[in-house]
């Protein structure tokens, strides 16, 4: 072959096959298949080499195999119902899977990511970080398709009454059963398998742990009395003896009898004080909204109520009374054969429910008057 040849043939073909390579690697960098053979080709060969199903996040450092573009958190939450947690201190934007996991409750996507606002179905606010002039709430139109979700668990004395909530929100959250979805500081729930109830070691009659000291509440004036007649095992911040977390659960059940006093007095408001000596074999002794309405909630024979005496001294000789009869005092404890206390996990179980409730109830809902509602 002459170099004449050379440079009238080859030089142009050399030159063309360079030119369409170009175009073909071109082609194959940008070019992402959405559908068809190519495509399934790559996702069944990704579900072999690693066992991962598509939308499975990979980790992208690790595989440079990655031939799959990467599942965007916005396609995985497509399907489901989007609860945007606006005011509650999240400390990660990421998507969080708690609904299934801890309550059963599928189809639900929870997320801090603000981003997200117009798809979310819901948005949930906690009413303690709504500032009073509404200046943290949403600033873009609220999407037709959207709920707000007020979310509550303080009772009406402790919660700031804030001009402007009316007539907009479409649910509300709290511990009263009035609420569009109710969640309660606790709930009795049969045990199965049944189990024998063992009462813990007592080395004290009556305990009460307080930080919160007012002299103006309800339960500062009766336990000021009470102590007149019967000895307390005071605790927490109000008397300076603070009992840490792990000390908490101990000191309640070596008490016979523990104050389940409320801070304030109102309908279906009942917590953790309560539930905390119910749970831990204590009997609580109640002072707080009705003894009716406690038991609502609670079996009657579970507690004792302060409305069941004519005054402290009569509570005082009563607690005396079973102290000296262990069999009266078992009697409090009967329920604990068929039932234990659930507590329920704050905010988290609260957004999910409310998630649960937005996938059921599809009609238009407003609370147009919250503040006569909550504050009366
Ligand atoms: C991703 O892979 C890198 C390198 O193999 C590893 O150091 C890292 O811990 C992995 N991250 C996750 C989230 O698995
Ligand atoms: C989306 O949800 C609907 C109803 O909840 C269900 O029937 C459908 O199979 C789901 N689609 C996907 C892709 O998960
Ligand atoms: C939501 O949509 C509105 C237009 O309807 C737009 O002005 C706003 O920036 C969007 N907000 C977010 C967070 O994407
Ligand atoms: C929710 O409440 C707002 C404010 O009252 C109302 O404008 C909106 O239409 C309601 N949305 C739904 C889906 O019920």
């Amino acid at each position: 072959m002459s170099s004449g040849t050379f440079h009238k043939i080859l030089k142009p073909l050399l030159f063309t096959t360079f030119i369409v390579g170009c175009f073909v690697i071109g082609f194959l960098m940008y070019y992402k298949p959405s559908t068809g053979w190519l495509n399934h080709l790559l996702k069944f060969s990704d579900s072999v080499t690693n066992g991962h199903d598509v939308f499975t996040k990979k980790n992208e450092s690790s595989n440079s195999k990655n031939l799959i573009p990467q599942i965007s958190p916005e396609k995985k939450e497509k399907n489901k119902t989007v609860i945007l947690v606006w005011l509650l201190p999240f400390g990660s934007n990421r998507e969080m899977d708690i609904c299934s996991s801890a309550f059963n409750i599928e189809g639900c996507f929870i997320t801090a990511d603000k981003k997200l606002y117009n798809k979310s179905h819901g948005v949930f606010f906690h009413h303690r970080d709504i500032h009073r002039d509404l200046s943290n709430l949403p600033k873009s139109p609220r999407p037709l398709f959207q709920r707000w979700i007020w979310m509550n668990m303080e009772s009406p004395t402790n919660s700031p009454k804030l001009p402007g909530i009316n007539n907009l929100f479409n649910l509300t959250v709290n511990y009263h059963q009035d609420s569009t979805v109710q969640v309660p500081y606790g709930s009795i729930i049969p045990v199965e398998p049944q189990e024998n109830f063992v009462l813990p070691n007592k080395n004290k009659l009556v305990c009460w742990i307080v930080s919160n000291w007012n002299p103006n509440y309800a339960r500062v004036k009766y336990y000021r009395e009470l102590q007149k007649h019967i000895k307390i095992d005071v605790y927490g911040r109000a008397f300076g003896k603070y009992i840490g977390k792990q000390d908490f659960h101990p000191t309640i059940s070596s008490c016979k009898f523990y104050l389940s006093f409320e801070n304030s007095v109102h309908k279906d408001y009942i917590t953790e004080k309560l539930y905390n000596p119910l749970s831990l074999g204590t009997v609580p002794v109640v002072l707080g909204t009705t003894r009716q309405n406690y038991e609502n909630f609670v079996q009657g024979d579970a507690f004792i109520h302060v409305d069941d005496f004519k005054s402290p001294k009569e509570l005082a000789d009563y607690l005396h009374l079973l102290d000296k009869n262990q069999e009266l005092y078992l009697a409090y404890f009967k329920w604990r054969k068929h039932f234990k206390v659930q507590r329920h996990t704050f905010w988290t179980e609260h957004a999910c429910k409310a998630c649960e409730y937005i996938r059921k109830h599809k009609e238009y809902r407003v609370i147009n008057d919250l503040i006569k509602w909550y504050w009366g």
